[in-house]
C-alpha cells in the first residue's frame, strides 16, 4: 500500500493549477446516458473515483474516448447493460448518479444500495422517494435498487433533507420525463449550477438551478453538446488552509473565488490575506493563525468537505474553536489521528473542541476517508519532523497529483509504496 512521507516546518511558496472539480465531473459524466449523441467533457480531473465512473459507464454499453488533458468523449448510442455492480457501489457511492438518467432515457435500473460509508449512514431514500413520485416503481431486491418506469412523469418533489447528488439525480431524470418537475428544498451548490449548464447545451429545460426551488420541463430528447468542469473548490479551499497554516505565499490559477466565499471569510478571520481576479486567488500569511469557529451547513454555508482541513488549522492556531459537523453523523474520524500528533481536541456529540498548541508532533498517521487524509496532509507540512500517511487511496480518489502539487510549493513530501 502506498503512503505519503511529509518533512514539516517549511512555509509554502508558489504557483499552483487547479483541477477540474470532482463533485462536478461525475454527474457530468452520468448526464452522458441521457443522450445517444456525443457528450464531450473538457477539464476531467485524473482522479480514482473518476477511473471508477468511466468503467461503470462503459460497462453499461458507453463508448469512452479519453483524448488526454481531461477531454473525454462518451457516447451512449446503445446502452446494453443497465446495472451497477455491488463491487463498484461499494468502492464509490456517486454511482448511484446513473439510476435516474438510465430510468429515463431507459426505462429500467439495477443498480446496488450503497451500503453505510465511513462519515455516515448516507442513505439514498430522497433518490428513490423522488423517482417514485415520478411514475418509477421500485423494489429493493438482494441488496439492489430495481427500478422500472415505462414513461417518467412530471411532479412535485420537496426533498426532506437537502441532498446533493439527490438533487441531480433527479434533475437529470426529469429532463426527459413528460412534463414538468419541481424540485423544492433543493441542494444549491455550485455543482449543480455546472450540471444544469451541461444538460441544458443538451437541450434539456432547467430553470432555478442555484436556488432552492429548481424546475425541469421535460423534453422527448436531448442532444449531443460540449462542456467543461467548473474549477474544484475542495481542491481549491485545501490548498488555500495549508497555506494559511504552513505560512508564506501561494497563487492558485484556474479557480473561483467565487465559489467559496464561506471559506475565504473564514481563512480572513484567520489572519490571511486574500487578493483575488477573474480565475485567480492568492494568499498570503504571515502570522500565527487565529481559531476560528466553524459549523458545516448546506450551500453557501461553510461545506462539510473543508471541516477537517480547518481542523488542522485549529490545532495549531492561537485560541480555541468549536466546530460543529452537522450533515454527516461520523466525520470527526481525523480527530484520533489528530491527537496522535499532540492536538487538544475534545468531542462532545457532533462538536469537536480544539485549542490550539504551539506545533503538532510528527506521527505514523492513518487516513481514513478522503477529507479527513487531506487534513493529515496539512497536520503533517506544520509537524515537527516527519509524518507518515497511510492508506493514501482515499487521497487519490479526490486530489489529483496532491504531491507534485504540494512539492511545486516547496513542500517536502513524497510518495513510496
Ligand atoms: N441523505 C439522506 N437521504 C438521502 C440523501 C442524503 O438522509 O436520500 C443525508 C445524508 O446521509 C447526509 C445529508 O443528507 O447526512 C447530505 O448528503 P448529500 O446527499 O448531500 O451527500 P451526497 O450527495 O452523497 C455530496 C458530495 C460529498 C459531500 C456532500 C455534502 C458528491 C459525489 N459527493 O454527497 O462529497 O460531502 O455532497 O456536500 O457530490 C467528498 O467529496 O469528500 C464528499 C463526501
Amino acid at each position: 500500500m502506498q503512503k505519503l512521507i511529509i518533512q514539516g516546518g517549511l512555509p509554502l511558496h508558489g504557483e499552483v493549477s487547479i483541477s477540474g472539480a470532482k463533485n462536478a465531473a461525475l454527474p457530468l459524466l452520468c448526464a452522458a446516458l441521457l443522450t445517444g449523441e456525443s457528450l464531450t467533457i473538457n477539464n476531467v480531473p485524473a482522479l480514482q473515483d473518476i477511473t471508477t465512473m468511466l468503467s461503470l459507464l462503459k460497462q453499461m454499453g458507453t463508448r469512452v474516448t479519453e483524448h488526454g488533458n481531461g477531454e473525454i468523449v462518451l457516447s451512449a448510442a446503445a446502452l446494453t447493460h443497465l446495472v451497477a455492480p455491488y463491487e463498484m457501489v461499494k468502492t464509490m457511492r456517486a454511482a448511484i448518479l446513473v439510476l435516474g438518467p438510465l430510468l429515463a432515457r431507459a426505462g429500467e435500473a439495477e443498480i446496488s444500495l450503497p451500503g453505510g460509508c465511513a462519515i455516515g449512514l448516507r442513505p439514498v431514500d430522497q433518490h428513490i422517494k423522488g423517482l417514485q413520485a415520478m411514475g418509477a416503481e421500485i423494489a429493493i431486491r438482494h441488496g439492489y435498487i430495481h427500478a422500472v418506469a415505462k414513461k417518467l412523469h412530471g411532479a412535485r418533489i420537496v426533498f426532506d433533507i437537502v441532498t446533493v447528488t439527490g438533487t441531480e439525480n433527479l434533475m437529470m431524470a426529469a429532463t426527459l420525463a413528460e412534463g414538468t418537475t419541481i424540485l423544492e428544498n433543493a441542494a444549491r451548490e455550485p455543482e449543480i449550477i455546472d450540471l444544469a449548464h451541461c444538460l441544458s447545451a443538451m437541450g434539456a429545460k432547467i430553470h432555478g438551478a442555484g436556488t432552492d426551488i429548481i424546475t425541469v420541463e421535460g423534453v422527448s430528447s436531448l442532444h449531443g453538446a460540449e462542456h467543461t468542469v467548473m474549477p474544484d473548490r475542495i481542491e481549491t479551499g485545501t490548498f488555500l488552509v495549508a497555506a494559511t497554516a504552513a505560512g508564506g505565499e501561494i497563487h492558485l490559477k484556474n479557480t473561483d473565488a467565487h465559489l467559496l466565499d464561506a471559506v475565504l471569510d473564514k481563512l480572513t478571520e484567520a489572519g490571511a490575506r486574500i487578493d483575488s481576479a477573474a480565475n485567480w486567488i492568492n494568499l498570503t500569511m504571515q502570522t500565527k493563525p487565529k481559531a476560528v469557529n466553524i459549523r458545516t451547513a448546506p450551500y453557501p454555508a461553510f461545506p462539510t468537505d473543508m471541516q477537517a482541513q480547518f481542523m488542522s488549522l485549529n490545532c495549531i492556531a492561537d485560541g480555541t474553536a468549536i466546530m460543529t459537523e452537522t450533515i454527516f453523523e461520523n466525520r470527526l474520524m481525523h480527530v484520533q489521528e489528530l491527537k496522535r500528533m499532540n492536538a487538544n481536541i475534545e468531542v462532545e456529540g457532533n462538536a469537536a473542541i480544539v485549542t490550539g498548541i504551539t506545533q503538532l508532533d510528527s506521527a505514523n498517521v492513518m487516513a481514513t476517508d478522503l477529507r479527513a487524509s487531506a487534513s493529515l496532509v496539512i497536520a503533517g507540512l506544520v509537524a515537527q519532523g516527519e509524518t507518515v500517511i497511510d492508506r493514501i487511496y482515499h487521497l487519490d480518489r479526490g486530489y489529483e497529483n496532491i504531491e507534485g502539487k504540494l512539492s511545486a510549493l516547496g513542500a517536502q513530501i513524497r510518495r513510496i509504496q
